[in-house]
Order: structure tokens, then sequence, then C-alpha cells
């Protein structure tokens, strides 16, 4: 194995990315690929999917993948925004016997968070972060001293006077299933991250996913007391993320 360049890959609602990575530098070394992720998103249609990516780079190396929901020692427990037939899945051990590639299975936010704190908006950053990556759910991540805790699950935090959990009424999904404009959308947000904030108040929020391209667009709607940062790698940091922590845990 090339332990320097890795295959990073985000599996998403909507689509799965996937590029080799340096992680010496956190640069990927060719241009990232997209799938579509299938409609049914299953066990099987998404191993389907990982087998297309290798074929494309013509992989022999390690992988790392990022998946939408709590990964614990490769094994998928939860599926608000993926098929439920994953839940109790050892996706590790799956991947690894249909790919027959040393793999890695994270979280989608932790691997994000591991890239910006590496790579990215919180290099060198001792204090305490959250991390939110927003695209079909909202995903977190939160680092002290650099360290993550892992498999966060705020995006399902009940919101005040609210019914359904804080994804459905601030992701990008929401934004484009109420058809809002960025200003009434960042509003949303910043509720969601003004809670955030009451409860865990961290110094540095980094704002990652598809949303961290057009910051600009909500970010002074964001009223909020600790420093906000978009995700320097942009929508790129849970796949370089998802890499980094192959290198990490596949030599333990
Ligand atoms: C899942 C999280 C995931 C986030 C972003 C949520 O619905 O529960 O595990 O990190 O979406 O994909």
């Amino acid at each position: 194995m090339n332990n320097k360049h890795i295959l990073g890959m985000d599996i998403g609602g909507s689509g799965i990315k996937a590029a080799p990575v340096n992680i010496k530098t956190g640069k990927l070394l060719d241009e990232k690929h997209r799938i579509e992720t299938p409609s049914e998103s299953t066990p099987e249609a998404i191993c389907g999917v990982i087998l297309q990516h290798i074929e494309h780079f013509r992989w022999k190396g390690a992988i790392g993948i990022g998946f939408p929901a709590v990964v614990q020692n490769g094994v998928i427990h939860t599926a608000a925004n993926i098929d439920k037939s994953w839940i109790g899945v050892n996706a590790r051990k799956l991947f690894s016997k249909e790919t027959g590639l040393p793999v890695w299975v994270l979280n989608d936010a932790d691997a994000a968070g591991l890239a910006e704190i590496k790579f990215g908006a919180g290099a060198g950053f001792k204090g305490s972060i959250l991390l939110v990556t927003v695209g079909t759910g909202i995903g977190t991540a939160l680092f002290v001293k650099g360290k993550l805790y892992p498999n966060t699950e705020l995006g399902h935090i009940f919101m005040k006077g609210k019914t359904k959990d804080a994804e459905y009424y601030a992701s990008d999904n929401a934004r484009k299933r109420e058809n809002l404009d960025w200003e009434a959308w960042g509003e949303k947000f910043n509720e969601y991250l003004t809670m955030m904030e009451n409860l865990f108040w961290p110094e540095l929020i980094i704002i990652g996913g598809g949303v961290s391209k057009k910051i600009e667009k909500f970010q002074h709607r964001l009223k909020l007391r600790a420093k906000v940062e978009p995700a320097r790698l942009l929508n790129d940091a849970g796949i370089v993320g998802a890499a980094v922590a192959a290198k990490i845990y596949l030599k333990k």
C-alpha cells in the first residue's frame, strides 16, 4: 500500500463522491468523481457505487469512507438519510470483502472535521470546535485540543417549539423543500447554531457541506458569539478526512 495516497469517499444523501488524496498535504490527486446516490441506498446498491469508483480510479490501495450515520467499529447504528437495512451491518467488513482492499469507515461529519483540524479552518486551533456539515441532513463533529469526540448526532436535537428534529428545519434539504431564499434559511440556521452555542459554547464553529460554498449569502444572518468560518476544504473536507482517518486507523 502506498501509505501517502489513499482513496477518500464521501457517501451523501444525493451523491457519492471520491478522489485519491495525498494525506501529507490534504490535496486531491485527481479530479473528484461523483455518482448519484441510488434511490434505494441499500448495502448492495452502495457497494455497487463503491466498486464503480474503484474502477474509475483503477484503485489498488487503502480506502477511507465517510458514512452518513453513527459508525462504531465499522458497524452502522442509525439510518436517518440512508436505507434502514444498513442498521446493524458491519460496513467496514462488507466494503473490505467486496473490494478486496483495506477499508476504514467513519461518520461523514467526523471525517470532515478531521480534515479541517489537520489542513483547514481548525488547524492549530487549541480551543473547542464545533463543525456542522449541512447537506441532506445536518452532521456535527466536536473537538477539543484537536481531539474528536466521535458520533455526536446534534442534527437530531429538537429546537424549541418544533415537532421534528433540527435537520428537518435547518438542513439544505429543508431550504430546498420549503423553497427558502438564503436570507430566510440563514435565519433558521442561526436559530439552530444559537441553540448549539448555548449548549456547548464552542470557541470556533466551522460550517461544512454544500452550503459552505455559499457562506457569503447567509453569514450576515449568523449572530453568534463564537468565531464562524467556512470549511477551508469546502465540500471536499469529507473526502480528505475519510482518507486521513484511514491512514490513522488502518495501521492500528
Ligand atoms: C446523520 C448523521 C450524519 C448527518 C450528515 C444525519 O442525518 O444522522 O450521522 O453525519 O446526517 O450526513
